[in-house]
């Protein structure tokens, strides 16, 4: 087989209804359906090449050789989509993200999505979107969502077949952002795929699980409708709902700051006050301030002379991981 390359650019998501949990661990099939926005400001730009040269895979994250777990994680990736294309070629994989990694910005997401999309156009595969998302998934959960664009919802389905992320608006439905309070970038202690797998151990999550359901009805109506309260109302409930049962797990996760429960306590302040801005958190310390293009200035504002804010980062809503025509060499 001739060398062959291809560059992806993803974007990480931010659900705003959360996925915690797998009903198939292996499969990455979720216990929850959820629903995110694309954050076009937050992306991974990952080059594969498929080379004969080459004895063993290469992997390079943000100019570092890859090692472990984050390196094992990308080999399997690479063998699902040589075992779809019948190619034994091993590659080189060149990861490049513009943000922090390992702070709860979901870099998963985005680093899977591109991974999926540029190794299987590198493979001479070509598939549609739902098949490139149900591929992501395998490698991160959350991935699937960041392959389409806009705002995203992943359907909780027992099959492999139908468990991938379709668009439910496209990105200039609603101009929104994320204003993220970056609390900590240091790595996360425990990454979410530990942490999946804890989250039946919390009494709350079955019920958590259980009222899922309702709470994505209301949110795809406010989305859909342009309801900033009743956005704000339901994804803020359903962050708490997902760290609860992170806070009970066995062992514990606390993902928390000092500064991140001031940040909840003022945002909420704010909005009393008549600011439209509602707070998400993932796993991870981290604040994700959500609110209409017209508020972002003044969230950004109050959020850079926060105590124990270390750097501030705003998104609106991003597209669908694509393919740059001009792949760089590797
Ligand atoms: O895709 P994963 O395994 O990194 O899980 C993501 C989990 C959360 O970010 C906490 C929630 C979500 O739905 O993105």
């Amino acid at each position: 087989m001739q060398n062959r390359r291809a560059t992806a650019i993803g974007s990480a998501n931010i659900a705003l209804i959360k996925y915690w949990g797998n009903r198939d661990p292996v499969l990455r099939l979720p216990s929850n359906s959820s629903l995110s926005m694309n954050l076009a400001a937050l992306t991974t730009t990952t080059t594969v090449e498929f080379r004969a040269d080459l004895a063993e895979d290469v992997v390079k994250i943000d100019d570092a050789e890859a090692r472990g777990s984050a390196h094992d994680r990308v080999v399997a990736h690479l063998d699902r989509v040589r075992a779809l294309s019948n190619i034994n070629t091993k590659a080189s994989v060149l990861s490049h993200n513009n943000f922090p990694a390992g702070t709860g910005l979901a870099s998963s997401a985005s680093a899977f999505a591109a991974l999926t999309v540029a190794a299987c156009v590198a493979a001479g595969l070509r598939l549609a979107t739902d098949e490139l998302s149900r591929l992501a998934r395998h490698g991160s959960g959350s991935a699937c969502r960041s392959v389409p664009g806009g705002f995203v919802l992943w359907d909780a389905c027992d099959k492999d077949a139908c468990s991938f992320g379709r668009t439910m608006a496209p990105a200039d439905h609603w101009d929104l952002r994320d204003v993220v309070a970056i609390i900590e970038s240091a790595h996360k202690a425990t990454g979410s795929t530990e942490g999946h797998a804890l989250a039946d151990t919390s009494p709350f999550q079955a019920t958590r699980v259980a009222t899922t359901p309702a709470r994505l009805e209301r949110c795809k109506d406010a989305l859909l409708s342009r309801d900033f309260p009743a956005l704000a109302d339901v994804i803020e409930k359903d962050a708490l709902m997902m760290h609860a049962v992170m806070m009970t797990s066995t062992p514990s996760l606390l993902y928390w700051r000092p500064a991140t429960l001031a940040m909840v306590q003022a945002v909420r302040a704010w909005r009393k006050d008549g600011l439209p801005v509602a707070f998400t958190i993932d796993a991870g310390p981290n604040v994700h301030c959500i609110c209409p293009a017209g508020a972002a200035p003044e969230v950004e504002s109050l959020i850079r002379s926060f105590p124990g804010v270390e750097r501030v980062l705003t998104s609106g809503v991003g597209d669908p991981t694509t393919t740059l025509l001009d792949s760089p060499r590797i």
